[in-house]
């Protein structure tokens, strides 16, 4: 049976902005932020305290979580500011920011992990040991990520059971949910159901999330798939914005609004209104001078 109610996790002003090549202005993300709670948005991933020189769109992060702080949803806790954090120095900056939740990232492929974090996915894991650690320490909550779930940029194939490691890896640390990342959207249908089967041997589905990006237009079938064995957690980034820039050719993200659109005909609940949605997804591509790559938001734009 589907779930009655998804958690959606919105990438748009991480995942969805790190790769832009323009600048995107410190208050373009913020006022981008502000419209997602609007459109009623609980989990928002805010930035990412990764190196500068390796990501330069996220070099505001400090700048980012001072700002949040001072929105009533921060304060009492109803909407959630997800970071990325690869090490102790990111997290440092997180914590000193006021993140509540951190997100650490491994991939399935040694050669993305080597492209992505320049390090292998033993050195990884074992970077992330101390970053949980602390994490537990100071009550902030960790997710993990892998990456490569169904396909390498480099490497092609990735096998369900590399995946169900690393996957369970980043559980047994202690991540209280596992997102599992098409990075470069390859993935079809039983594809995606062979890897979750083989990754739930170890990780509840409850605590899995799919990330797809939509590359190959295969993005809504592969969620409509994980959603049929249970994943209630869907990783999804509104206008359809994103990629990542060490996966050459990788697209955006699912568009949240294309999501939204699918989980409302199905009758799952999501809290988000697709009208405001689809606002914050015309304010942002208008900021990147282009259309949101949603056809459900498109659609209803027209109208
Ligand atoms: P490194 O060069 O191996 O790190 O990078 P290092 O420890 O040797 O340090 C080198 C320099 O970086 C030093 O500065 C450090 O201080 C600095 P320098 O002395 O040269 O001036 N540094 C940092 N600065 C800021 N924040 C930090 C930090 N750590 C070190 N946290 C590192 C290793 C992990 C830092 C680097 O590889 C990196 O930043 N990678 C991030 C890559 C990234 O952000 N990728 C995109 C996100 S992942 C993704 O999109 C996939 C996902 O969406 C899921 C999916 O789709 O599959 C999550
Ligand atoms: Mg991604």
């Amino acid at each position: 049976a589907l779930p009655t109610h998804v958690k959606i996790v919105e990438m748009g002003p991480r995942d969805g902005l790190q790769n832009e090549k323009q600048p995107v202005s410190t208050e373009v993300k913020l006022e981008l932020i502000r419209r997602l709670i609007d459109a009623g948005e609980k989990h928002i991933e805010a930035t990412a305290f990764v190196s500068p020189k390796w990501v330069p769109q996220m070099a505001d992060h400090h700048e980012i979580m001072a700002a949040l702080k001072s929105f009533p949803e921060a304060q009492d806790g109803s909407v959630w500011f997800p970071v990325l954090t690869p090490n102790l120095k990111g997290f440092e900056g997180a914590l000193a920011g006021g993140a509540k939740e951190v997100a650490v990232f491994a991939a399935a492929s040694e050669s993305f992990s080597q492209k992505n974090i320049n390090c292998s996915i033993a050195e990884s894991i074992e970077r992330f040991k101390p970053v949980i650690e602390a994490a537990k320490a100071q009550g902030v909550k960790v997710r993990g990520y892998v990456s490569c779930v169904l396909g390498c940029p480099f490497e092609g194939n990735i096998a369900p059971e590399k995946v169900a490691e690393v996957a369970k890896a980043l559980y047994d640390l202690g991540c209280y949910e596992v997102s599992l990342g098409d990075t470069i959207g390859v993935g079809t249908p039983n594809k995606a159901r062979a890897m979750i089967a083989a990754v739930a041997e170890y990780v509840p589905t409850s605590k899995l999330a799919c990330h797809f990006h939509d590359t190959y237009g295969q993005a809504l079938a592969n969620i409509y798939a994980c959603l049929e064995l249970g994943v209630a957690t869907i990783d999804s980034s509104v206008a359809g914005l994103g990629g990542c820039p060490y996966a050459p050719g990788a697209t955006g993200n699912v568009a949240t609004e294309d999501v939204v659109y699918m989980l409302n005909g199905l009758g799952i609940e999501t809290g988000i209104d697709l009208t405001k949605l689809v606002d914050a997804g015309a304010y942002i591509s208008e900021q990147l001078g282009r259309r949101p790559v949603s056809r459900a938001a498109n659609a209803l734009l027209a109208k």
